[in-house]
């Protein structure tokens, strides 16, 4: 079976985290509009660069998104889409695109969110996500490269969660009015969310 899967949630939710594990699991391709426009942060549009939005907390204008997700998802035979469709004219161009096999909300509570994006660190070198409570690497020689996002300091988690909800909460809506949407609580270890996921998808 082909899998086609958009997983929503938060900032913080554990998107990255559960995105990787499915796309190895199932051998699809981990199609994510945050670590593409990471990548490309200071590429010139004709809208400014990626970086003068981001690191603000703010969204990336949608026609330089749309052309990374519709060129990342006409190359890929299956995908797990993550960071996309983040308001309503951006879900309306992925319909237009793609059909669907799975949306899986994941949900996490608000109080959660800020604590697991402040404390999230990134490894530059492999891509790896950990956290300085929850998921802390042993090895020495990583601990010390570990770098934060500039965009996980708490006032621009604050905005990047109060953009989520003036535009990306509508986008679950839509899915939920469809009777599409599948809900999956995000809250439990990073092992058992992905039980779950595996669960609905398999189900
Ligand atoms: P993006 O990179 O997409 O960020 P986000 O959606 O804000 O999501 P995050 O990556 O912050 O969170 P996540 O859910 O992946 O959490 P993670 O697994 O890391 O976007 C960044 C920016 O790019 C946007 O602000 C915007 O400017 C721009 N952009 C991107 N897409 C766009 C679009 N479509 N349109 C316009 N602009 C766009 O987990 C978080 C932490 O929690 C980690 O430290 C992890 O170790 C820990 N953790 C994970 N799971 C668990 C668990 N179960 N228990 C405990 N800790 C956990």
């Amino acid at each position: 079976m082909s899998h086609r899967i958009l997983l929503l949630g938060a900032p913080g939710a554990g998107k990255g985290t559960q995105s990787k594990k499915l796309a190895a699991e199932y051998g699809i391709e981990h199609v994510t509009t945050g670590d593409a426009l990471r990548a490309n942060k200071d590429m010139e549009t004709e809208y400014g660069t990626p970086r003068s939005f981001m690191d603000a907390g703010e969204l990336v204008p949608d026609p330089v998104v749309n052309e990374i997700v519709n060129a990342a998802l006409k190359e890929a035979d299956g995908f797990v889409l993550d960071g996309y469709p983040r308001n309503l004219s951006q879900a309306e161009y992925l319909s237009e695109i793609t059909d669907l096999d799975a949306v899986i909300f994941l949900d996490v509570s608000e109080e959660e969110l800020v604590g697991r994006l402040t404390g999230r660190r990134m490894d530059p070198e492999t891509g790896e996500i950990y956290h300085v409570e929850f998921n802390w690497p042993e090895d020495e020689e990583i601990q010390e490269r570990l770098v934060q996002r500039e965009d996980d300091k708490e006032d621009t988690v604050r905005e990047r969660l109060r953009v989520y909800r003036e535009n990306t909460e509508p986008v679950i809506e839509h899915f939920r009015e469809r009777g599409d949407l599948i809900e999956v609580d995000g809250e439990a270890a990073p092992d058992t969310v992905f039980e779950r996921l595996t669960d609905v998808i398999e189900g």
